[in-house]
């Protein structure tokens, strides 16, 4: 990978001008429009913003996974513009984590089976061993062999949670991590985001509707409109 300036190299994601539209039936929808985004090495970032703001939409974006309609994108210092399908997964293997909204778990594999495919993809350790400590961390240690039918909404995240850690990645992206916990599951489910964040630098982009969790972020940012917009986050004061 080359880095043209220190500034690259500290930078991990960058956004501008970013656009997204989709066609619903016969009208444009415009979800994202001249969106600007920077994020150093390290930082935690939480997006907050009402339903339908389209925070799940620039996750996908950020991460690679969907394709914005107009501006740049750019993530570890490369240009995701340059790189097709194929190319943006091979940047994002081993070093980017992704909790889905809906989880997305592979319904015919076991919990640990599912922790254990990003591993699979470089196999250099002891896979299985590895995926069952991440699933004991977020407390799954007895549900190792379950299906995800088999598992709570609850469960199911913590899985999808240990599925974008267990590579020890450089950049995790949550949308709404804690959405279907109850509060000590949630708060043992952030404090193991946060322990990564301060132990190995990881770098975290979190969706939340919880104030609790944005606060706990070095920036909050409010989508709104199509766009980001900085939140001063002062005590007892919400976004
Ligand atoms: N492929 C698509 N076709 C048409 N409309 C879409 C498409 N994808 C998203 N949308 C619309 O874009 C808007 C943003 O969706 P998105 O899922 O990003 O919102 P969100 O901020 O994550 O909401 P929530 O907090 O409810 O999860 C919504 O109004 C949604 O209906
Ligand atoms: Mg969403």
């Amino acid at each position: 990978m080359s880095y043209s300036s220190n500034d690259q190299q500290t930078r991990i994601l960058y956004a501008n001008e970013l656009g997204k539209r989709v066609t619903s039936g016969e009208r444009e929808l415009v979800i994202l429009e001249s969106l600007a985004l920077d994020v150093d090495r390290g930082e935690s970032v939480a997006i907050v913003g009402s339903s339908g703001a389209g925070k799940s939409t620039l996750l996908g974006l950020l991460a690679g996974l969907d394709a914005p309609s107009s501006g740049e994108l750019e993530m570890f210092g490369q240009s995701l513009s340059t790189l097709d399908e194929d190319g943006r997964a091979a940047l994002r293997a081993g070093r980017v984590g992704f909790v889905f909204q809906n989880f997305q778990l592979l319904p015919t594999l076991t919990a640990i089976e599912n922790v254990m495919l990003p591993l699979e993809l470089s196999p250099r350790q002891d896979v299985a061993g590895k995926s069952r400590q991440c699933l004991e961390r977020v407390g799954l240690g007895a549900r190792l062999d379950h299906l995800p039918k088999q598992l709570s909404g609850g469960e199911q995240q913590r899985v999808a949670v240990a599925r974008a850690f267990v590579t020890e990645p450089d950049l995790v992206f949550a949308d709404e991590p804690t959405g279907n916990l109850d509060e000590a599951t949630g708060k043992r489910i952030i404090d193991l985001l946060f322990d990564l964040n301060r132990e190995s630098g990881t770098t975290l982009i979190l969706v939340t509707h919880d104030m609790s969790l944005a606060r706990r972020c070095d920036r909050c940012l409010k989508l709104e409109g199509g766009a980001l917009h900085e939140v001063v986050q002062r005590q007892g004061v919400e976004a």
